[in-house]
Formats: structure tokens, sequence, C-alpha cells
């Protein structure tokens, strides 16, 4: 397969390729992703040397670029590239309108342009809203975005499924539910309470702690991800989690105690403006169709990741300090310098 990924540079997108080139050596793949301040190349180390892999630094806005980057009959396209930080949508919301909205829609235009055989869009649990304490969110639940974030992503949602319906175009969206893992950006909740819980620094809690996510391992989702790529029924949409909603205070108990720090770390602060009380997201269709079930249980899952954090010290200093930004342009640099010297190096 040949495929195009946007946003590989970021958290899922990252862990999608890593996992892409180990499973399948050579089988071409090309990274699109604009390094906002969420993309970092270094998340892309382990890989960034293989055959097959490639990265083109690029907005999905430009049409003239994707252009140029997609390959005529590409196998798919895999559509990451988002702002993804509700705090952030809160703050201002046109930057998650332009990349999430207008983004999405020139990805279709051009994957139509290029006559790509499937687009794979991923979307949240967060369009479908709030859920009652009982409800689970299923894939022909109503739509009811309430952050900037997610209303940006059910708009996205709409114009893929409107290309499918008016251009025959073969798409399958996936909506997850809250990802963790390695290499996620320490402004989401679970990073930033890891860094903050192995220094010993305090914990901000919205509100009363008491909202409900459901937790998947970003390796579960992306196992998830590559066999709907290939599998798929297309014009369907498939959700994916964990399966056992939690409470904010109930995640970070377990953080505190695997740690070895106490539970007085944790500060309540002003809740989060429009704060979605619950997400709880039925994952029985790609149960039933692929019996697809996450294999990482969440307290194996939130140890291994802790470690990583705690083992990669490197990464969260570069991305704390901002130099992380400037990782690309280094490499590129010992690149140049190793093809002047005659010496190997690739980015
Ligand atoms: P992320 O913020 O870690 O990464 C986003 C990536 O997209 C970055 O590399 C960034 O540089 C790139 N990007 C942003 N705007 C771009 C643009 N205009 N053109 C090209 N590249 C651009 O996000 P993530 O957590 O990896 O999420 C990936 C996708 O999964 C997003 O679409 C998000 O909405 C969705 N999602 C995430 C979660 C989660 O828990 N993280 C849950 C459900 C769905
Ligand atoms: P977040 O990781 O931002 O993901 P999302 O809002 O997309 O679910 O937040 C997860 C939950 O944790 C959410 O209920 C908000 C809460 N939260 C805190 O309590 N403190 C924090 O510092 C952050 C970032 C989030």
């Amino acid at each position: 397969m040949r495929i195009f990924v946007t946003g590989g540079a970021g958290f899922i997108g990252s862990q999608f390729i890593r996992d892409w080139v180990t499973r399948f050596p050579g089988s071409p793949v090309i990274n699109f992703d604009k390094l906002t301040y969420a993309g970092n190349l270094a998340n892309l180390a382990p890989v960034a040397g293989e055959p097959g892999y490639s990265f083109l630094e690029g907005d999905v806005c430009d049409k003239d670029a994707l252009l140029e980057a997609i390959p005529e009959n590409a196998d798919a396209i895999v559509h990451f590239a988002a702002e993804s930080h509700v705090d952030r949508s809160i703050a201002g919301a046109a930057e998650f309108v332009r990349s999430n909205v207008m983004g999405t829609q020139v990805l279709l235009d051009v994957a139509r342009e290029r006559k790509v055989k499937r687009f794979l869009h991923i979307s949240t649990d967060e369009v479908g809203g709030t859920m009652d304490p009982q409800e689970w969110f299923k894939e022909d639940g109503k739509l009811d975005p309430r952050s900037p974030y997610a209303a940006s992503k059910a708009a996205a949602e709409h114009l893929v499924r409107a290309a499918g319906a008016t251009f025959g175009l073969d798409y399958i969206i996936t909506r997850t539910g809250n990802n963790y893992g390695p290499y996620q950006f320490p402004e989401k909740l679970l990073p930033l309470a890891i860094c903050n819980a192995l220094e010993g620094q305090r914990i901000p809690v919205y509100g009363d702690g008491m909202q409900i996510r459901d937790w998947v391992h970003v390796s579960d989702n992306v196992r998830a991800l590559m066999l709907l790529l290939r599998h798929g029924r297309a014009g369907q949409t498939y959700h994916i989690g964990g399966g056992v909603p939690r409470t904010n205070l109930e995640v970070l108990a377990m953080l505190l105690s695997l740690v070895g720090q106490p539970q007085s770390l944790l500060v309540r602060v002003a809740d989060r403006l429009g704060h979605d009380r619950r997400y709880a997201v039925d994952i029985s269709k790609i149960s039933a169709e692929f019996n697809w079930a996450p294999r990482i249980p969440f307290a194996q899952g939130l140890r291994e990741t802790i470690q990583w954090y705690q083992e990669n010290q490197a990464w969260v200093n570069a991305v704390r300090s901002g130099e992380y930004r400037t990782y690309y342009q280094r490499q590129y640099s010992q690149l140049q310098q190793a093809k002047h010297t005659g010496s190997a190096g690739v980015i």
C-alpha cells in the first residue's frame, strides 16, 4: 500500500507511522505535517531512516502543496492533522476552523483529483457532546459538539460524509476516546500530570474532577485504524475506545500511587468553560465486525507510559524548553554537512 498521512508528527499520527513502518517495512508512507507546536519530528526519530518513509513539511490548507505531494492513485490518505486541544480552542477558535474544517475540505478535493482510493478520517468521541450517566455514544448517535474543537471536528465529519454522498469518495470515519501513551505533548491531562508528578509538582484538577473520559492506549487505537484502513466498510463510522470510562480523579489517584507521590499534589483550579461531563464511546460495532478489543489494560498502559516519560527525559526537556522546534533544522543541517563531507546521514 502507498499511503499519505497528514499530521504524522503529532502524538497519534507518529505512533501510526512508527507501527506502520515496523509492520510493513519498505511500504511507502509519506508524512505531511505543518509542524505546529504539536508537531515534533523527534517522534519519528525511530523510523526516520527507514526505506519507504518520507517527510514533507506542509499545510493541509495548501492545495498546491497537496497536489504536488499526493501521488496519483495513492491507496489511502490517513487524515490526523488537526488542532487538537480543547483549552486552546476556547482561547481562540480561528485556527481550529482553518486547519480542521478548511484543511479537511482542501484535502478531500485533492483526494478526488488524485483519485486516492480510500480516505480514513480521524475524528473524536467529543463530537457527540456530553453523555448522560447511563448513555453510550453510538455511531448513529446525534452530533452535539459543545466546544469549538468538537464543533470543528463535527464540521469536518460532515464534509467527509458529503464527499462520499456527492462524489462517491470511499471513506471511513473513526471516533476515538482519549488516547494516552508515549510521545504525547504535555498539555493534555495525562502527560501533563505524569511530568508534574515525576517532579513532585502540583497537578491542576479542573472543577470537581468528576468528569468522565474513556481512555484508550494509542497502540490499541492504531491497531484498530490499520484494521479499518484495510478491511473497514466504505462509508462507515467506527468507534474505538478503552471500554471503561473513568473519572479524572480516579485516573489521577492511580497515577499518583504508581509514581509514589501523595494525593496532596492534586489542586483544584477553575473549571474549563462548558466542560463536558461525560464521554462514553460504544465500541460494540468494531468488536462485532472485526473482533477488535483493546489489549492494553489501563493500569498496565499507565504504568508503561509513566516509565516512558521517566526514561525519555530528554524528549520532555526539549518539548518544555521549546528546543524541539529546531530539531528538524538541526537534523537537516547535520545531513547537509554529512553530505558535504561524504559521511552517511538520513533525516
Ligand atoms: P496532535 O495535536 O498531537 O498532533 C496534530 C498534528 O497535526 C501535529 O503534528 C501538527 O503539526 C499537525 N497539524 C496541525 N495543523 C496542521 C495543518 N494545518 N496542516 C498540516 N499539519 C497540521 O494531535 P493527536 O492527539 O495526535 O490527534 C490526532 C488526530 O486525532 C486529530 O485529528 C484529533 O482530533 C484526533 N483525536 C485525538 C484524540 C486524543 O486523545 N489525542 C482523541 C480522539 C481524536
Ligand atoms: P484533556 O486531556 O484536555 O482531553 P479532553 O478535554 O479532550 O478530554 O482533558 C481530559 C480531562 O482532564 C478533561 O475533563 C479536562 C481535565 N483536565 C484537568 O482536570 N486538568 C488539566 O490540567 C487538563 C489539561 C485537563
